[in-house]
């Protein structure tokens, strides 16, 4: 079976994609399904997640602190099946990068009927909180949708 690779896409590739990146990758059997995530912009290429996202992934039993914060980038769209995006503008983004429908059609809300995840960013640990929980729900969805 040919492995299924999913990027996940917010705008830093520092608070929310890294911890939807972990939280998939944990549940699902990584010969089948590879996860990478990335950001539209380039503020933070190179760094590690943020320490509140680490915090509450560590909470959560996840490891995601050896991962490095890089920027979306056209050939994106050749690697990945899927490509989940966390709001409004990172989908924006994206699809004005993408070439052709069969790219757009890769292009996805992590979350059911367009809704955003928050950028927790500028916010408290309960922006954090609030972030994982979304994204452990979105996670187990695409996991069905796997199957
Ligand atoms: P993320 O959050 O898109 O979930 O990684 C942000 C991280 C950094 C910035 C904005 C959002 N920033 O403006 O530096």
């Amino acid at each position: 079976m040919k492995q299924v690779k999913i990027l996940m896409v917010c705008l830093g590739n520092i608070c929310r994609s890294p911890l939807a990146q972990g939280i998939l990758e944990n549940k699902v059997d990584p010969k089948k399904v590879s996860v990478d995530s990335a950001g539209t912009a380039a503020y933070h290429q190179g760094n590690s997640p943020d320490p509140r996202s680490i915090a509450i992934a560590q909470k959560n039993g996840i490891d995601i602190s050896h991962q490095k914060a890089r920027k979306f980038t056209k050939h994106d769209f050749s690697i990945f099946s899927r490509i989940y995006v966390m709001d409004l503008s990172n989908y924006q983004n994206i699809i004005a990068i993408a070439e052709n429908d069969y790219e757009r059609a890769k292009v996805h809300f992590i979350l059911n009927h367009h809704e955003e995840v928050p950028d927790p960013y500028y916010g408290n640990e309960d922006g954090f909180i609030n972030c994982y929980e979304l994204l452990d729900n979105a996670c187990n969805r695409i996991v069905k949708s796997l199957n």
